[in-house]
């Protein structure tokens, strides 16, 4: 069963510890944190603090997307913030084996992402050490955007490179392009604004995984 991690950048931060506590209850299988640093891309996000907080008021497990430069500098703020799961990008490392060593250290899973332009065969020398590939289906830097149509084939490609590995797919997830990623093999879908548009997120965490 696909499994959806909401992402909080659509949430109202006004009221996050009652947006967590609503996405428990709604069955989200993850939070979503975009880390982004106003370098890597154009918007600044959620710094370590934030994550800390956050970290007291729900169990969810904590999927952390680093859309940041340099990222060695950063793994360590948010793994002893309370990350579960830290993704990093492919295109902001000159040695990707140096952030994947570093993430293990701390005991948490693993991932990279790649940007919607970056060829999915890059990937392949890391494939057999990492725990998940996040599969950007939008430019990196705001929610909001529209899916990119050639998102799925790239996740059948990455199924062809490796069995093992999850795929997670984010950016511009809604219904029908859930669709289209679960039957490409995706194993997890972000969802920012299809989650938060409404107030019923378990009815829209359910349409994301094509129960309703
Ligand atoms: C974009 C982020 C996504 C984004 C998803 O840089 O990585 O996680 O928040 O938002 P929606 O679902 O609105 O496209
Ligand atoms: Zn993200």
């Amino acid at each position: 069963m696909v499994k959806v991690a909401p992402s909080i950048l659509a949430a109202n931060f006004m009221c996050l510890e009652k947006e967590l506590k609503k996405l428990e209850k709604a069955q989200a299988d993850y939070v979503h944190f975009d880390v982004m640093d106003g370098h890597f891309v154009d918007n600044i996000t959620f710094g370590p603090q934030i994550l800390k907080q956050a970290k007291k008021c729900t169990n969810l497990m904590f999927d952390v997307h680093l859309m940041v430069n340099n990222p060695s500098k950063f793994i360590p703020w948010y793994a002893e913030a309370g990350a579960d799961i830290i993704t990093f990008h492919l295109e902001a490392t000159d040695n990707p084996l140096n952030e994947i060593k570093l993430i293990k250290s701390f005991g948490l899973k693993v991932g990279i992402s790649i940007k919607p332009q970056t060829p999915i065969e890059k990937l392949k020398p890391f494939l057999g050490d990492i725990d998940l590939v996040l599969i950007m289906s939008v430019n990196p830097g705001f929610g909001g955007q529209q899916f990119d149509a050639n998102t799925p084939k790239r996740i059948e490609n990455l199924r062809k490179l490796s069995s093992s590995v999850l795929i997670e797919v984010d950016g511009g997830i809604n219904k029908e392009t859930a669709k289209l990623s679960i039957d490409a093999g995706a194993d997890i879908l972000v969802a920012g604004t299809s989650v938060f548009k409404t107030c019923n997120y378990e009815k829209n965490i359910k349409k994301i995984k094509g129960e309703n």
